[in-house]
């Protein structure tokens, strides 16, 4: 039986065989943006790595958190979908605050869960209320990336425009419901978090989908994102969305995945890939500079989780890391040959992993990247500002 036929059908057996999830909005209160300064909720935090940052008593008015993404930052849109990539059954959310899984493609939590900001409901799992969309939204789907088709062979997703959509589509039941005037200040004094890309190196360019390879350099392929990137971000803008987050793509040539698929002698990252990523990095981070300084009022920070997780593999030692190459969840050589997708294939302890699973990091490193998105506490990711100096400096 060949790899790909195994996976196909563990993976069909999940489908069929979920259990059923606990929603994830249920857990958390509902608060009215109507009032000046919301106190954000936090749950208490799992790691003892990261302050989470919100603690300060001067978080500048966030009404509501919307993302837009991937699985680096889906909280449960695919547990909705037909798709291979999923995340709604243990080990995932083993870690997380309620213990349980919620598609989150992690231990724990993903790194918008440590900002301090909102825990928001996905958009597929929203009770339909225009109530429950007024903290935020999140529309970030699982495999989805820039390209419309990256991550077909995993079955349905949302991808980057149709997430765009979604949003738009909020905002205008916002209107309806509370008015054009409220509505756009709600919006613009929003943080909208975008995580999107990587998918369409992992299952589109890499692949080689399409004879895309042949028609496309690597250079050329990151044009063609970082065009497509500006567009929907001024379609975010056109309905005044002020205050951006657009992350990087992290390093995957040091995945799991990667390590086993090029076997990797001793856990050396895998540069052929990682070259590519950096490259579309550079070229995204040149676009949003640009862009920023284009759209009057507009507050957009491009945050480069390359960097930050290169400082994390270089210094695992400090931040407490002792296994830097093997996924805590999987099988095979690094743990990067099959998918997680039960708890008997997970270490007991996912604390000293930098990686989850073949993709995803743990917990513990999210957290990490959210305190440097938040505030540099480690490392100054995030251009021309950190999230926080942004914040205060956009009204
Ligand atoms: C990409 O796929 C096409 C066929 O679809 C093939 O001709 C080409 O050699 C492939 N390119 C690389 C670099 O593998
Ligand atoms: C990492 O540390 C844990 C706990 O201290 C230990 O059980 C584990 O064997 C260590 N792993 C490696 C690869 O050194």
């Amino acid at each position: 039986m060949s790899i790909k036929l195994l996976v196909l059908v563990f993976s069909l057996l999940i489908i069929f065989t979920r259990p059923k999830l606990i929603a994830d909005h249920h857990l958390y209160p509902r608060i009215s943006p109507f009032y000046p300064s919301i106190p954000p909720f936090l749950p208490p935090s799992p790691s003892l790595r990261a302050q989470s940052p919100a603690v300060k008593p001067s978080l500048p008015f966030v009404p509501a958190l919307f993302v837009l993404g991937d699985s680096s930052v889906d909280c449960g849109t695919n547990n909705f979908l037909g798709t291979l990539a999923r995340a709604d059954r243990l080990p995932y959310g083993r870690d997380f605050d309620t213990h349980q899984p919620t598609g989150r493609f992690c231990n724990g939590r993903i790194p918008v869960d440590f900002l301090g900001l909102p825990f928001v409901p996905s958009y597929l799992g929203q009770t339909g209320t225009v109530e429950d969309m007024f903290q935020g939204v999140n529309y970030a789907s699982a495999g989805a990336g820039i390209i419309l088709s990256s991550g077909s062979e995993l079955g349905q997703r949302v991808s980057f425009a149709m997430q765009v959509e979604q949003f738009v589509d909020t905002f205008q039941q916002m209107i309806l419901s509370i008015g054009e005037r409220v509505a756009e200040r709600l919006v613009s004094n929003s943080v909208f978090y975008i995580s999107i890309g990587v998918n369409d190196y992992i299952h589109f360019y890499i692949r080689n989908i399409s004879n895309v390879q042949n028609l496309y350099t690597p250079w050329n392929f990151n044009q063609f994102l970082a065009t497509n990137m500006r567009q929907e971000l001024k379609t975010l803008y056109n309905v005044k969305v002020r205050r951006m987050v657009v992350m990087g793509l992290p390093p995957i040539g040091c995945a799991p995945y990667y390590l086993w698929k090029y076997r990797s002698q001793n856990g050396e990252c895998v540069e052929e890939v990682n070259s590519m990523i950096m490259e579309s990095n550079f070229v995204m981070r040149y676009t949003v500079d640009k862009l920023n300084r284009e759209l009057p009022g507009a507050s957009i920070i491009y945050c480069d989780v390359f960097q930050s997780a290169m400082d994390i593999l270089r210094n695992h030692q400090l931040y407490g890391f002792n296994e830097t190459t093997d996924a805590c969840c999987g099988l095979g050589r690094y743990k990067g040959w099959l998918p997680c997708i039960s708890p008997e294939m997970a270490c007991s302890d996912a604390s000293g992993h930098l990686w989850w699973d073949q993709f995803h990091p743990t917990d513990a490193v999210n957290a990490i990247l959210a305190d440097n998105v938040w505030n540099s506490r480690h490392v100054d990711m995030c251009f021309p500002t950190n999230l926080e100096t942004m914040l205060h400096h956009s009204t």
